[in-house]
This record gives structure tokens, sequence and C-alpha cells, in this order.
């Protein structure tokens, strides 16, 4: 524990309070004590205590007022209460007000209170990380920190408000790195589920078995290998949020599976009879044109019906390019705060290459971009030049309109270019380099002879 835990006795005998106070000082707390539950309330106005131990027979108040008037005065911390003979009536009464516990002033009960009053503290800390985290997470995933100003955007925010407070199926489609999964953290955030679970699953990150003890969990002897019980997410998940990624990547076999869930809020473990209720809300998000896949039978229809109950799709970046200059601006400070930088500039034409190029890779790419130039960058201020390649050298150089006053050095420019298309192709085409190339009309030798040329990764 980084700071002293301050620690408040109440008692009016006064050798118990001086017994206290010096045990608990020799563990290393910070003691302060009161002779009466009058004076303990005073000492509690003035100053925070992280734990007040009380007698529970004062002259002035029982313990159990005592507590009651700390409550009410606003004390939400650590209570426990010390009573010289077994009340059990008066102790579970201050246990349903909050109290940590209570002591039977028994001959040897500082050992006793020593156990009590570490596990106090620990559960008070534990309680205070996990209201903190929930805190930061929420300034970090909030609406707040999903940004945008083009008209787009705000009409997508105000469309997570609206369907954020309903239980109802959101279907997220949008290319790769527009922000889907932001999105979806965003609803749950919003919604009265906000404080439970916020499970996210990528669907085409495992096989199609693998995918469904997930999702559905399985019970003993399933399967080889399978020793215990386990829940799957959807159980995990009860009571918050779900967030199927990815769900176009779902085999059909997987999709009636996800169908009934949604039609029935009912699963059933793998190997499993028992039909178990779960309350969760489904957010799904695909990359892929889910109404193509149906009209090729690769997508079942009743489940698209079921999950794009609410669709909200997120613009690429190249359609918001008044969100560039927002966005780079959000990214430079979150970077400068987490590397305690000031760097804090854009030159204009670095900036006018940021509006201008593509963004394939949309609001992902633009970060990266961003942090790459970050770290190679020492001066204050981003210049065009550590722009990723394929950022400063794309788009409006094309023309010859952009032909500049002092001249340019051609063959780089065109070495970039064919590097940035070769790049595009690859991602394009998930990776495969027979497809990039035949996009490109070349034959597959040359297409390997420039990404080696190029240091392009395969
Ligand atoms: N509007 C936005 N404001 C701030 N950050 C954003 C915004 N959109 C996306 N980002 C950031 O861009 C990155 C990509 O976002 P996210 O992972 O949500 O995209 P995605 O659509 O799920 O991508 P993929 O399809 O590749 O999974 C994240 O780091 C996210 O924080
Ligand atoms: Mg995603």
């Amino acid at each position: 524990m980084t700071k002293r835990a301050k620690i408040l006795i109440v008692d009016d005998e006064r050798s118990i309070r001086e017994l206290l106070e010096i045990f608990l000082k020799k563990e290393g707390f910070e003691v302060k004590s009161a002779p009466s539950a009058l004076e303990g309330l005073t000492q509690v106005k003035t100053s925070d205590f992280d734990l007040i131990i009380s007698d529970i027979k004062m002259a002035d108040m029982s313990g159990i007022d005592f507590l009651r008037e700390l409550r009410a005065s606003g004390f939400n911390d650590q209570f426990i209460l010390l009573t010289a003979f077994a009340s059990a009536e008066a102790a579970i009464q201050a246990l349903k007000m909050g109290a940590f516990d209570y002591i039977l002033k028994t001959e040897n009960f500082m050992e006793e209170l020593k156990l009590v009053v570490h596990k106090a503290l620990e559960t008070r800390r534990l309680r205070e990380e996990n209201t903190y985290l929930k805190r930061e997470f929420k300034k970090v995933h909030g609406m707040g920190n999903l940004i945008g100003k083009s008209k787009k955007m705000q009409e997508l925010f105000k469309m997570i408000e609206v369907v954020s407070v309903t239980n109802s199926t959101v279907l997220i489609t949008g290319e790769s790195g527009t922000g889907k999964e932001l999105v979806a953290k965003a609803i749950h955030l919003n919604s009265p589920r906000a404080e439970e679970a916020f499970i996210s699953v990528n669907c085409g990150a495992f096989t199609e078995t693998l995918l469904e003890s997930e999702l559905f969990g399985y019970v003993r002897g399933a399967f080889t290998g399978a020793t215990t019980n386990k829940k799957g997410l959807f159980e995990v998940a009860d009571k918050g949020t779900i967030f199927l990624d990815e769900v176009g990547d779902t085999s059909l076999a997987m999709q009636v599976k996800l169908l009934r869930v949604l039609q029935e809020r009912m699963i059933r473990r793998v190997g499993g009879t028992e039909e178990i209720p779960v309350d969760v809300r489904i957010i799904a998000a695909t990359n892929r044109d889910l109404s193509e896949m149906v009209a090729e039978s690769q997508f079942r229809e009743d489940l698209f019906y079921r999950v794009s109950v609410i669709p909200l799709e997120l613009p690429p970046l190249r359609h918001r390019r008044d969100d560039i200059p927002l966005l780079a601006d959000h990214f430079l400070a979150r970077l400068n705060a987490s590397m305690g930088r000031k760097f804090d500039r854009i030159s204009d034409e670095a900036l006018k290459k940021l509006e201008t190029y593509e963004w394939p890779g949309n609001v992902r790419e633009l970060e990266n971009a961003l942090e790459r130039s970050f770290i190679l960058e020492t001066s204050n201020e981003l210049s065009a030049q550590h722009l990723p390649e394929n950022v400063s050298t794309s788009s409006r150089m094309r023309s010859n309109a952009n032909f500049p006053e002092e001249g340019f050095d051609l063959e780089l420019y065109v070495e970039n270019l064919q590097k940035s298309f070769l790049e595009e192709a690859l991602r394009r085409t998930n990776g495969v380099q027979v497809k990039a190339a035949e996009l490109l009309r070349m034959s597959y030798r040359s297409f390997r002879h420039y990404m080696q040329k190029y240091n392009i990764p395969s």
C-alpha cells in the first residue's frame, strides 16, 4: 500500500483506545481515536478515514446509531464493530448497514482484529481500483473519444445515443479500420448495461469447432480435452453485451446456432443438454457486404434480418475528410500524453497530404501513420518528410497540375507510387500474391520481383 491507511478508533473505554492505537500504529497505520461517537463524527468531518473501528456500546450513542449517522453524513468507507458480548442481532444489523465485520472483544481479539483490518483495507483498495478503472475505461471509450465533426459522424453519434438505450441487436458495417469496435463499445458504455461485461469475440479468428466452444462453452467429456465444464462467452457476457466481430466470417452451420441464440436467448453448451438462458445484448460487425453474401447463399437470410435490426454504417475516412485534422490532433495529443512529449504542430504541407490521401486502411491507418511520424520526427512539428511514403506521394501529386515549381525526383516518385499500389493490391486480396498480381495486370514473377525490391513483407 503506497499511502498509509488512516484508521479512527472510537471507544469510550480509554484502555481499549490506547491498546488499539499502539497496536495498529505498530502495524504501520496512521491512527486517531475518539472517546465518544459525537467526537468521532466531528473528526470524520475534518479528516478522511479509510476505516473506522467502533465499540458497540458507548455512553452517548450505540455503535449501530453511530454507523447510521456516519452513512448519513456521507462516510462511505470501511467500518468494523467491536462487541463485548455475542450480540448476534446488533452484529447482523451492522453488517446489513454495510459494516465490514464485527469482532468479539475476547481475551485475545487483537490477532483477529489485525486480520480483519487488513482484509477490510484490501477490499476497499480493490473497490477503489475497480471504480477507477471503470471511470478510465469510460474516458477512453465513451463517445467523447469517438471523434468526428463531419455531418456523417454527428449523425452516427445521434444514432448511437438512440440505440444505446434499447436492447436491440445492432449490425455495424464499414471498411476495415473505420472504428466498428469503438462504436460497439460506445453503445455498450451508453447503455444501461455499462457496468456489466463487454465481451468482444472475433468470429473470424477461430475454426468452427473452437468458435462454438468459445461462444457456448462445453460440458465435461464433450470432446477429448474437455476435462471440466466450461462457460462460454455468451454466459460470461450475461447481463452485459457481446460483440460478434466479423460475423460475416462464420460458417453456415455456425450461423444456425447464432440464429437460435438471437431468437430464443438460450444456449446449450457443447455436449450438454441443458438449455441455459442468457441475458445479453448482441452487437455484430462485419466489413463484408452481408446482403451480397445472402444473395450468394453464403450468409443465412434469416440471420441477416435478425442481426441487422438496427444497421449502423461507418463511412470510410475518405468520405469525411473534414474529420482528418481533428483525428490527427486527437492522436497526437494521445501520443504526447503517453510518451511525455510536446509534439503539437502539423506543417501545412503535411496536413495537406493527410487530407488528400485515400486512406484505404481508414482511421487505423491514419493512427499508425501518425505514430510512425511521431517516432521519426525529432522536432515538435510533423513535417511531410516523415509521413509514410505512400501517404506523402499519393493523390494530387498524380496529376500534372501538381508538378512542383522546383521540380521533383520522378524516379523516386514512380517507385513510391508503384510500391503503394502493390501494397494496396495485397490488402485488397488479403495478402494473396497471385491475385494481387492479377489485379495489377502483372505476372506473378514481376510482382515478386517488386515485392523484394521494395521490401514488402509477404
Ligand atoms: N472516430 C474515431 N475516433 C477516434 N479513434 C478512432 C475512430 N475510429 C477509429 N478509431 C481508432 O482507429 C483504430 C481502428 O478502430 P477499430 O478497431 O474500432 O476499427 P474496426 O472498424 O473494428 O476495424 P477492423 O475492421 O479492421 O476490425 C482504433 O485504434 C480506434 O481507436
Ligand atoms: Mg474490428
